[in-house]
């Protein structure tokens, strides 16, 4: 499959779990693909993995909340792989504040890097694909994004916020010939979700999850990876704005 032959693709928090696996699966449709991630060592691993298999790849250490950073890695990107018409805005961390407790700072960095990087991304971005014509930007939000449990204070609102961004960047940006999407993952089977069952003071809390579940098992970083790659190409030529479930069917039950 080459659906993405001749595309540039940007994959923040590319050096692992689902990040890892969309750069992997963009690479091997044929993109020129850049990990942009904190991890350096994860992040020179897979660079490594995608040159040796063949394929265009390159990693850059950046921290997604900082705006030099970030239009540092842009530029970088473009230099070396040329105009980047695709940007998946992936990095994201988990958090399990306490509503009276959390600081400010803390509340900061959730939604700097939860939702502010999207924004940055697309910011240093757009200018090459409104010259080209053409592009499309692939946000990764969560089921948060619409049904939350406690103890995830305040994740579902940066999500939901992403959700937003999505649908005003999609109706800014339709008339340059750029598609924006979201697409919001359920129980993947990351470090992230290995995290949020460790710290999780229910025991049964991995057992509980996979009995809610109608397919009943936890995904895979490949199964969203299909779906992200999907809305990243021609494929989806008519697909703008949207909220993409990848969830197992999780979001559609009641009871
Ligand atoms: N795993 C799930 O079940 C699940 C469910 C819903 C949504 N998501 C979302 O999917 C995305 C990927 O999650 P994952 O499960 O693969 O997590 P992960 O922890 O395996 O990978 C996240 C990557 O983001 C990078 N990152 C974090 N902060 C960064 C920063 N400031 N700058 C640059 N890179 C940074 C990390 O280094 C890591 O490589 C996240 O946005 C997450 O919220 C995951």
């Amino acid at each position: 499959m080459s659906q993405l032959e001749g595309r540039v693709a940007i994959v923040t928090g590319g050096a692992n779990g689902i990040g890892r696996s969309i750069a992997a699966l963009a690479a091997g449709q044929g993109a020129a693909v850049a990990i942009l991630d904190l991890d350096r060592e994860a992040g020179m691993r897979e660079q490594s993995v995608l040159v040796d298999a063949g394929f265009t790849a390159l990693f850059r250490q950046t921290d997604v909340t900082d705006a030099r950073c970030v239009q540092e890695a842009v530029a970088l990107v473009t230099e070396e792989l040329g105009p980047v018409d695709i940007l998946v805005n992936n990095a994201g961390r988990n958090v399990y504040a306490e509503p009276v407790a959390m600081t400010e700072a803390e509340w900061d960095n959730v939604f700097d890097v939860d939702l502010k990087a999207a924004f940055l991304f697309a910011k240093y971005t757009l200018p090459s694909m409104i010259d080209l014509g053409r592009g499309a930007i692939v946000n990764i939000a969560s089921l948060h994004a619409r049904l939350t449990c406690a103890g995830m204070y305040p994740y579902a609102a940066a999500k939901s916020g992403l959700v937003g961004l999505t649908r005003s960047l999609a109706l800014e940006v339709a008339p340059h010939g750029i598609r924006v999407n979201a697409v919001s993952p359920g129980y993947i089977r990351t470090a992230l979700v290995d995290e949020y069952f460790a710290q999780n003071p229910d025991r049964e809390a991995e057992q509980k999850a996979l009995g809610v579940q109608p397919l009943e098992r936890i995904g895979t970083p490949e199964e969203v990876a299909a779906v992200v790659c999907f809305l990243a190409s021609d494929a989806a030529s008519y697909v703008t704005g949207a909220d993409w479930a990848v969830d197992g069917g999780l979001g559609a039950r009641f009871a």
